[in-house]
């Protein structure tokens, strides 16, 4: 079945959706974007991915491109033409097409809205969490503003292709002060010598991660302790257990940094604990019904 894309209030081939060679966007970066999980043909976390959208666009000043029960629709529609039941929706906003000039003031330009939604293997992304994933450590080159979802993903493109170039799978970033900030699409935790999930606390420096706001609530639920602490290289080599989180990916087990496995080498029983019972607490709502809150 041919894909079907949603461009600018059409809903095109992928072979012939496509956006202005001068979108702002293709030029500056001057963009932000979403991806939200479908799984079991349910949207997880819908509302606070749509904040997070909000967010970024108002930080950045981009004009919502309409309501969002509109965008809501068109999220519908894009899942329910594609009949994706596992798999990602993937929003981006730019901020619009106009000649080629940096400055954006004065600029009311109408922005570009795209919607894709793609369908990945549940059973191949449940095999590799089984056996766990490799990361490696590499400099965080990015921007001062990480905090939003913006499509300036180059240092990320750079830092997953040498990870994968060094036979992992994630690369976590470093600061300059030695401090791991994230993972270049993840967000990153150990399970530290005093059983407490640690992952960095939240500031300009990493992206306010879903999977991470909603994780935090399911360990207080199931009684794990959690610290919003950075931790560096070190601390995560001696660590009890390692993982990722992240829309695509949910709760990604980690069995190896660098050159250390990470605890028994393999899945540790709480990361393990923790992935079966994400989407059970997470907010879930049909993927082809809107929910009423919209
Ligand atoms: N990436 N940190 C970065 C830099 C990310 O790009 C992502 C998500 C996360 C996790 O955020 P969330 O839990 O909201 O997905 C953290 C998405 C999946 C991507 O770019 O494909």
């Amino acid at each position: 079945m041919s894909r079907i894309i949603y461009v600018n209030g059409h809903y095109r081939r992928y072979g012939e959706a496509g956006v202005h060679v001068e979108d702002r966007g293709l030029q500056f970066a001057d963009s932000v974007y979403e991806v939200i999980e479908i799984y079991n043909t349910q949207l997880i976390d819908p509302t606070r991915h749509l904040d997070r959208l909000e967010r970024s666009m108002n930080e950045l000043s981009i004009s919502p491109p309409m309501s969002r029960s509109a965008l809501s629709h068109i999220i519908e529609q894009t899942v329910r033409r594609n009949r994706v039941h596992n798999g990602i929706v993937y929003l981006q906003v730019t901020r619009g097409t106009a000649p080629r000039d940096f400055p954006i003031n004065g600029k009311d330009l109408s922005p570009t809205l795209i919607c894709i939604a793609r369908a990945t293997s549940r059973s191949a992304r449940d095999s590799i969490a089984a056996k766990g994933i490799s990361v490696v450590t590499v400099p965080d080159i990015r921007w001062g503003r990480c905090d939003i979802k913006t499509v300036m993903l180059l240092p990320a493109v750079l830092a997953k292709s040498s990870a994968h170039q060094a036979g992992a799978s994630e690369a976590w970033l470093v600061d300059t002060d030695g401090w791991i900030t994230e993972g270049a699409s993840s967000n990153a935790w150990i399970l530290n010598q005093d059983n407490e999930l640690q992952t960095r606390s939240l500031s300009h420096a990493l992206l306010p991660g879903i999977t991470r706001q909603t994780l935090i609530e399911v360990a207080g639920k199931t009684g794990i302790r959690v610290v919003e602490q950075a931790f560096n290289a070190e601390q995560a080599y001696t660590a009890k257990e390692a993982f990722n989180t992240s829309a695509s990916a949910t709760i990604m087990p980690v069995v190896r940094i660098d050159e250390q496995s990470i605890g028994s080498g393999t899945p540790g029983p709480i990361t393990q604990k923790l992935r079966q019972v994400f989407h059970h607490h997470a907010e879930r709502i049909p993927a082809s019904a809107r929910p009423a809150k919209y």
